[in-house]
Order: C-alpha cells, then sequence, then structure tokens
C-alpha cells in the first residue's frame, strides 16, 4: 500500500499554532501574520507548515520572513532598549512579523482512502490557521522506512522536527538524478546514503566511478581538528553485493583492502570518441580529432596504438601518408603521449577485460566501485570513466534492445545507476553533446541506464541534461547561477532560491524532484555507527567503534587527560 493517502477525513493532531494567512495568491505564495506568542526567530526559511484550509490541508515551506509595523510613526520612534513593556504592548499589534510560506502540495480533507496528495491548484481563504506539522504528517507525505514494499528511505529529518523524510526509491531509481553543493557541505555524505538506500532495497545496481576512494573502503570524516575519524565504505557495509575495481591497485591495498579486480587499459580499447571530449584537458582542437578519424578509418581500433608507436620526426610523413594535417596529427601525437604516462595503460591486456568483468558483476547484482587510487587527474578520470561507460552502456543498449523483442521478464536488464563526481566536466554544454553521459542524461531510462551526478558547479551542466534530473539533493549552494541551475526545469520552485542560499553549510539539503511529492529541506541523516545499525549492516560493534569506545571508557576511567 502506498504510505501516502488521505487519512478518510480523519483530522490530523497538530502541533504548535504559528499563526494565520492575511494575503496571497497562488502564483506569488501566501503571507502568514505570526503569532505574538511566537518567536521570529525560530520562523527558518526551508521549514516545513501546515495551512488548514476549510477544504484542504496545505503542505507548504517558509520562504521568507519580514518585519511590519501598523503605523511607521512607531518605527521612527522606537522604545527604548529597556522598556519591555512597551515592547510587548506593540509587540502583535503594531508592530507585526510577516513569515512567507508557499504552499507545495494539497490534500483533500474529506478525501476517501484513494486520494493522496496533488499539485497546489487553490488558496486557502483569509485567516486560515497555520500549524507546525506533526510527524503523522510528514509520514502521511514522504511515507515511512519500513514499509512492507521497501520503497522509503529515510534521507534527514524536517528542520527542527525529528520525524524521518523519505525518498520514494522506485522513483529515484527510475530518473538521472544529482547530488549539488559548495565543497565540504556533505555532498559526498549524501551520495553515500543514496547509494546505501539504492543497494540496500536493491532498486538499482550500481557503477560509482570513485575519483577521490571515498566510497568503496572508509572514508574521512571530517571533525573540525579533533582527530581524524572514519566511516564505513559501501564494501565494509554491504560485503558480497559490492566489488572494488581498482586503477591503483597498491594505493588499494595500502588502505588496506584487496581489490577484486584490477583495471589495466589497453589502447586499442581506446575509441576516437573517447578522446574528442578530452579536448579541454590537452587542450586540442577540433582538427586534431578529425585528423584522429583518419587514423581511426584506416587502422580501425589499432589507430591510437599505431599513432604512438611513431617517435615524433616520423609523423609528419605519417600524416603525408594517410592524407592528414602533419600540423594538426603532431600535435595530436604530441598531447596522446600523455597517456603512456599512465600506470594502467598496456599495449596487451594479460588479464580479463576490465569492462567485461564490470559487466559480469552488474548481470549478477554487485555494485561495482572503480577506485582511482592516486590516479586524480581530470583527464585519466574523463578518459577511463568515458572509456568503461561508453562500452557498458553498448552492453546495456543490446541487452535492452533484446528484452523489447523478446518481453521475457528474464531478459529485462537490471537498472544501472553510474555515479560520476565533477559532472559538469562531462556534461558542459560541449562535452554532453560528445560523451556517452550526455547520451544517457538525454534518452533517459529508455535503456535501462541512468546517472548519478555529483557536482559542485551546477551551472556548468547543459540545460538540456538539468531538465532530465529527475531527483535534486542540493546542499548549500552560494553562486546566484548554481542555484539557478539547480532550479532549472523545475516548476513552483519560486521563493526556493532564498531557502537555498539560507541552508546550513553542512549537513543540510534541499530535496526536490520525482522522488518526493514536495520539495523539503532536511536535515542530513547523520552517516555513521546508528545509521549502519538501522541499515541492518552491522550485527557487532566495527573495528572503529571499538577503538572509538574503548578510548571513551578510557576517558571516562581517567578523565580527559
Ligand atoms: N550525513 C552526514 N553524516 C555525518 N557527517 C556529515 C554528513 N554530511 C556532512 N558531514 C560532515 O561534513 C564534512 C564534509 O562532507 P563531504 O566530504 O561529503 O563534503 P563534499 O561536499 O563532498 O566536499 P567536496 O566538494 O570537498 O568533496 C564531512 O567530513 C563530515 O564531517
Ligand atoms: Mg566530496
Amino acid at each position: 500500500m502506498d504510505a501516502r493517502k488521505g487519512t478518510g477525513g480523519k483530522k490530523a493532531r497538530r502541533g504548535r499554532r504559528l499563526g494565520v494567512i492575511t494575503k496571497g495568491s497562488l502564483v506569488e505564495g501566501l503571507e502568514m501574520k505570526l503569532d505574538p506568542a511566537q518567536n521570529i526567530e525560530d520562523m527558518k526559511a526551508g521549514k516545513f507548515a501546515i495551512i488548514e484550509g476549510e477544504k484542504n490541508d496545505f503542505f507548504s515551506m517558509v520562504t521568507d520572513m519580514r518585519l511590519d509595523a501598523t503605523n511607521p510613526e512607531i518605527l521612527l520612534h522606537p522604545p527604548a532598549q529597556d522598556d519591555d513593556l512597551l515592547r510587548q504592548v506593540l509587540s502583535g499589534t503594531s508592530t507585526y512579523n510577516i513569515v512567507s510560506l508557499r504552499p507545495m502540495l494539497m490534500m483533500p480533507k474529506a478525501a476517501g482512502d484513494d486520494e493522496g496528495p496533488r499539485p497546489v491548484k487553490a488558496i486557502p481563504s483569509h485567516f486560515s490557521l497555520v500549524q507546525e506539522a506533526e510527524e503523522e504528517d510528514v509520514e502521511r507525505i514522504f511515507g515511512k522506512e519500513g514499509d512492507p514494499e521497501g520503497r522509503y528511505f529515510s534521507l534527514g529529518t524536517p528542520l527542527d522536527m525529528e520525524t524521518q523524510v523519505c525518498i520514494d526509491m522506485v522513483r529515484f531509481a527510475e530518473r538521472s538524478n544529482g547530488i549539488f553543493g559548495k565543497t565540504g557541505t556533505g555532498k559526498s555524505f549524501l551520495t553515500r546514503l543514496a547509494l546505501c538506500g539504492l543497494i540496500h532495497f536493491e532498486r538499482a545496481v550500481n557503477l560509482i566511478f570513485d575519483m577521490h576512494n571515498e566510497y568503496g573502503f572508509r572514508a574521512m570524516k571530517e571533525t573540525g581538528g579533533r582527530g581524524t575519524s572514519f566511516v564505513k565504505g559501501l564494501k565494509q557495509l554491504f560485503g558480497d553485493k559490492v566489488a572494488i575495481f581498482s586503477l591503483d591497485p597498491k594505493s588499494t591495498r595500502a588502505r588496506g583492502i584487496q581489490p577484486d579486480f584490477e583495471v589495466c587499459i589497453s589502447y586499442d580499447q581506446i575509441a576516437v570518441e573517447d578522446i574528442a571530449p578530452l579536448q579541454d584537458e590537452l587542450k586540442l582542437n577540433p582538427t586534431a580529432v578529425e585528423s584522429a578519424y583518419l587514423v581511426y578509418a584506416i587502422y580501425k581500433e589499432k589507430w591510437l596504438r599505431t599513432l604512438l608507436s611513431l617517435e615524433g620526426p616520423d609523423v609528419e610523413a605519417f600524416a603525408e601518408e594517410i592524407g592528414a594535417h602533419a600540423g594538426s596529427l603532431v600535435a595530436l601525437h604530441r598531447k596522446l603521449k600523455r597517456l603512456e604516462n599512465f600506470p594502467f595503460m598496456v599495449s596487451k591486456l594479460h588479464d580479463a577485460d576490465a569492462v567485461d568483468r564490470i559487466m559480469e558483476y552488474l548481470d549478477r547484482g554487485i555494485n561495482v566501485v572503480l577506485e582511482f587510487g592516486q590516479q586524480t587527474s581530470m583527464l585519466c578520470y574523463l578518459l577511463v570513466a568515458n572509456i568503461i561507460a561508453r562500452r557498458i552502456h553498448e552492453m546495456y543498449v543490446k541487452k535492452s534492445e533484446r528484452f523489447y523483442a523478446t518481453q521475457r521478464v528474464e531478459d529485462q536488464p537490471r537498472q544501472l545507476m553510474i555515479t560520476i563526481e565533477e559532472a559538469h566536466k562531462f556534461l558542459n554544454p560541449v562535452a554532453a553533446k560528445q560523451t556517452i553521459f550526455g547520451t544517457i542524461a538525454r534518452e533517459m531510462r529508455k535503456y535501462y541506464v541512468s546517472l548519478l551526478i555529483v557536482d559542485q558547479r551546477p551551472s556548468g551542466i547543459d540545460d538540456e541534461v538539468l531538465s532530465q534530473i529527475g531527483t535534486r539533493i542540493t546542499a548549500l549552494l552560494n553562486d546566484e547561477k548554481d542555484i539557478q541551475a539547480v532550479l532549472t526545469g523545475v516548476s513552483g520552485t519560486e521563493g526556493l532560491r532564498s531557502v537555498l542560499a539560507s541552508l546550513d553549510s553542512k549537513q543540510q539539503a534541499l530535496v526536490i524532484g520525482h522522488a518526493v511529492p514536495m520539495p523539503v529541506v532536511i536535515k542530513t541523516r547523520e552517516y555513521g555507527p546508528q545509521f549502519y545499525r538501522e541499515l541492518g549492516c552491522l550485527d557487532e560493534l566495527g573495528e572503529e567503534e571499538r577503538k572509538a569506545k574503548v578510548q571513551k571508557d578510557i576517558q571516562a576511567l581517567f578523565g580527559e587527560s
């Protein structure tokens, strides 16, 4: 049963009375006069409130607040600082506070059991009562973790409340999603949470291009100068459901884990399409890419190997031989030589093809984290992610077409979600037309592949791609362009700008889109021991917790010193 159902006319128990509606419109939102008993400082942007209309409850978000006075004269003669009495006399009558509310969803009060929340198409009348939401309101809208279908996964709690806000994992897995926020706001933590939800409820199998080695096995947690602490990676939480592939096995081992597969890439696996998106990183001009196509036309998949086997002076003669522009080919040759420095590049594969191996794992429903180890250059990340994603996507297209032809349940591909960081590098307006990631974002989920894009500069992402993103989880952004980008293609977001810009700098996020019935600001769920336990991933204390506990016990015995 869908948890988000009407209550059959049952009146919900409500929280504190906040005020009454005095003004507003459907387009611009509503204004509430704050009750004198309420402190304006408790009204935070992003807070969840309910307006009780006559026929509907309007689930709303606080977007702004303002101080006002009935008579401007009063403001010219403010009470003295210590004149509390006068202040109290004025408060609520002559001086008052206005809070802007944006209704996001309305729920008919007398609805039958099958009627759930719906988009706002009406407004409540004058003096409708506004109240704080209660646990059961939040649950009614966002569902509750532990539902029999396993749809709902809690990402956090509303501001000033302890209830969980859940996202619908089925809907989350259905589309490409984005996690945004400026640096240090908790994107990687949010991504880990979302991935845990997908893996735990088996809503999608994941391929994660883990540039900073923070998803597979153990990740650092900032402690504000109070030593170092670590959180668990997906492998530690989900064991056999997660495989770690490594481009830099030495670094992976040094961090205490044996990779399941050591990834090498041979020159013959690199297509011209994989080089084209590197134009920025390699500073290639378009004619250089055209020359690459000329080499490819003759040498096919051996094109790169052939080109790199030439010594500098021979390239010009080679250009003449194949009819390419000598200058461009020389430049291309010189720049592609950089690829030879990558330790994972080999002329011949000794082991299995990494992409085939990734596909085998994904087919078995095992999530793959590809660690880059010390290979953290953007060039490396773009190159490898492109090569692998392009071929995985090809395989998925084939699988999906077979399924469309046979229509047999057993042929239906598993939904795949590919996580990429620094997404604007793959999805800026130029790259989005060239990279496989642009294709995946645009074709939606026709071929059962979607993206989880993590980025601190959403304004760098192509508009068309942004408009295809189903659910956006956004931590604090300051740049006006980035804020605008995150709200691209979402209707009814007026007022959310101020909310986004006023989030805390850590562990708060605005969730909008396909997986939630209405936009909501959350305090992000704490990713730590309690979460591991709630997920049922940890039956006993893990190593770090045990250490922490011992340390705490020692402290308790001997004091801080
Ligand atoms: N859900 C959470 N649970 C626990 N700690 C969190 C959570 N979210 C954020 N933090 C804290 O905030 C810090 C920064 O988070 P995180 O590393 O995810 O930021 P980021 O946005 O990925 O930054 P960058 O852009 O530099 O990668 C973490 O080290 C941690 O201390
Ligand atoms: Mg990060």
